[in-house]
């Protein structure tokens, strides 16, 4: 089993790559970013709170996720090779429930990708998207607020998966393709 976390800061490609890495090998997608925008779209109650959060670039509540992933973790596609977690963790508090969610499950996380962008690059990157996104997150103001909620809240996570010897990082910078060569040969490493 192949169960990836693919972690970096916001437009560093998440989405992107996971997509790639889904099709070649066979892994689910979790997104929490995607799980939380299908609420939003469907106007449920916890879209309602969660776009609160969102459009103002913070982090939603850990038990709110938490609970949303562990109901999708629990129902993995059969003929899937295992998982990738993109957008999750992303506290330490998330990353402590994740692996006790996998320990019931007889699962392991295999590797973190964590996808290094330059700060520019990231900000070009989602300034462009949001032209065309909707994402109410896609704005210069919330984009910097984002950037430093990564720094504060998500960073310490890559620190939680180096002392677990789960740490690996990647390029992200180039061409989509030369950046999903570079994923492919880590995970070829670790197969
Ligand atoms: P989430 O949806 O996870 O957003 P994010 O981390 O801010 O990252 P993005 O999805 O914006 O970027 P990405 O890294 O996926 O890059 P992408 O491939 O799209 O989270 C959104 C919000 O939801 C959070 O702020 C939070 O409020 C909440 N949330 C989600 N998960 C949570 C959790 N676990 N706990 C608490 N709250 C949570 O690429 C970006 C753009 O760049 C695209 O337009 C793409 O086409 C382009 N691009 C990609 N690669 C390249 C390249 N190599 N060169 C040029 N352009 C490229
Ligand atoms: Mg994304």
């Amino acid at each position: 089993m192949l169960n990836i976390i693919i972690c970096g800061a916001p437009g560093c490609g998440k989405g992107t790559q996971s997509d790639l890495i889904v099709k070649k090998y066979k892994l689910k997608h979790l997104s929490t970013g995607d799980l939380l925008r299908k609420e939003i779209a469907e106007k449920t109650e916890l879209g309602k709170t969660a776009e609160s959060y969102i459009s103002q670039g913070q982090l939603v509540p850990d038990t709110m996720i938490i609970d949303i992933l562990s109901k999708n973790v629990d129902n993995q596609e059969e003929g899937s090779n295992g998982i990738i977690l993109d957008g999750f963790p992303r506290t330490v508090a998330q990353a402590e429930a994740l692996e006790v969610m996998l320990k019931k499950l007889n699962k392991e996380i295999t590797t973190l990708i964590d996808v290094k962008v330059d700060e520019e690059d990231l900000i070009n990157r989602l300034i462009t998207r949001g032209q065309t996104s909707g994402r109410s997150d896609d704005n210069l103001e919330t984009i910097q607020k984002r950037l430093t909620v990564y720094q504060t809240q998500t960073a310490p996570v890559n620190d939680f998966y180096k002392k677990l010897n789960k740490y690996t990082s990647v390029d992200g910078m180039g061409t989509i393709d030369d950046i999903f060569g570079r994923i492919s040969t880590v995970i070829d490493s670790k197969r």
